[in-house]
């Protein structure tokens, strides 16, 4: 449906810079993006093997207000139409959060319109929202991306209780390992989503840590040291290594776990609706197995477009728009916190009841 703008529409600006992506986006009315542009960092960090904190602020620096000026040009807005600015605050590399905090303290001051300061968290939860604005609450959000993989009960009044998390790796940070051990690049995600499709998921089997009833923790670091006793050994046997069947057995273990526990966790708390979001639910087989068991058990599912799904700064003024209607604006000291903490209760917390990691090996199926 195509939005109407009144005076009394409220238009955020959102600007995302925690690590090597600038983004900015502009969002309105019930949440929908009216422009949502990025510029990767990829170029500048490749060589390194890794994002260098002071090349990253630098380059955001070189990029935030000719991309912050674009994303207001293509919504077809002026300055003057702006209610907010939405800031991600943290946590992310505090070098890199300076810079988008301070650029939006400075052009909020500027044009005397409110700043918003969103955790990065809750700006991948309100990706959720974006363009269907009615998926019902309370539900279970599943936040699984290259630093998290934190399992939430959300309520109505936007508060939300941690139900499991991971206590290692992240299933973003797993994709990610395996991606370099198998040779495909950074990032690692999309590589191997790519790499599975052509592969047989059941031709190599991984270790389901934690898949039982009841548990709603996670653990990929013992998945990840499978894979690398399994290339070992193949190269040890002289056997050439299956990459295509290893990316999609690796991607199917990952898989099975994380939507195991979402839905386990939806009927522990006994609500009929379900969102995932984060960088790992852009991948194609999570996306596809969680609407397969959402369809069977007739659960509501949210999952973002997939440009949405990975960094933005739609989700942050998403976030900010939501924060905007609450009335919740941010003072004028408010700074970038590299540590900032998600404010959730953990009510609902279960933890592994042995303590004990196991390793168990990937073995041909
Ligand atoms: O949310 P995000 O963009 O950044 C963080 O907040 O961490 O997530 C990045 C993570 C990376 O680990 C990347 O490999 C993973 O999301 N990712 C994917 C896919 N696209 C991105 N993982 C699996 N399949 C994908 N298609
Ligand atoms: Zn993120």
């Amino acid at each position: 449906m195509p939005l109407m703008m009144t005076s009394s529409t409220p238009v955020i600006l959102g600007i995302e810079t925690s690590c090597d992506e600038t983004a900015a986006a502009i969002v309105a009315g019930t949440g929908q993006v009216l422009s949502s542009i990025l510029t990767s960092q990829h170029d500048v960090h490749a060589k390194y093997g890794g994002v260098v904190p002071e090349l990253a602020a630098r380059r955001h620096i070189e990029t935030i207000e000719v991309l912050t000026r674009e994303a207001v040009e293509r919504a077809g807005l002026h300055w003057r139409d702006l209610h907010a600015i939405a800031a991600t605050r943290g946590p992310g590399l505090a070098g890199a959060l300076l810079v988008g905090v301070s650029y939006g303290k400075a052009l909020a001051y500027a044009l005397r319109i409110p700043l918003i300061g969103i955790h990065h968290l809750e700006g991948h939860v309100a990706s959720a929202w974006i363009n269907r604005p009615d998926f019902p609450v309370p539900c279970v959000v599943l936040v699984v991306s290259g630093g998290h993989t934190h399992l939430y009960l959300a309520s109505p009044d936007d508060r939300f209780e941690l139900l499991g998390h991971t206590l290692d790796d992240a299933a973003g940070e797993a994709f990610d390992k395996a991606a370099t051990m198998l040779g495909l690049g950074f990032p690692g995600g999309p590589a191997i989503d790519r790499m599975a499709r052509t592969g047989n998921p059941h031709a190599v089997r991984f270790p389901r840590p934690y898949a039982k009833p009841g548990n709603l923790d996670f653990s990929f670091s013992g998945i990840k040291t499978s894979l690398r006793y399994y290339l070992r050994d193949l190269q040890q046997a002289g056997h050439p290594v299956p990459v295509a069947d290893i990316a999609a057995g690796f991607q199917e273990a990952i898989v099975d776990v994380l939507v195991t526990k979402t839905f386990d966790a939806a009927r522990r708390c006994g609500v009929r609706a379900v969102a995932v979001v984060g960088g790992v639910s852009a991948n194609s087989r999570l996306r596809a197995r969680l609407a397969q068991r959402a369809q069977t058990e007739g659960l509501h599912l949210a999952l973002p477009d997939p440009l949405y799904c990975t960094d933005n700064a739609a989700m942050i003024a998403a976030a900010g728009l939501r924060a905007y209607r609450r009335g919740q604006i941010s003072s004028w000291d408010m700074e970038a916190e590299a540590g900032l903490v998600f404010p959730a209760t953990s009510r609902l917390r279960v933890r592994s009841t042995s303590g004990k990691r196991r390793t168990s090996r990937a073995q041909p199926a």
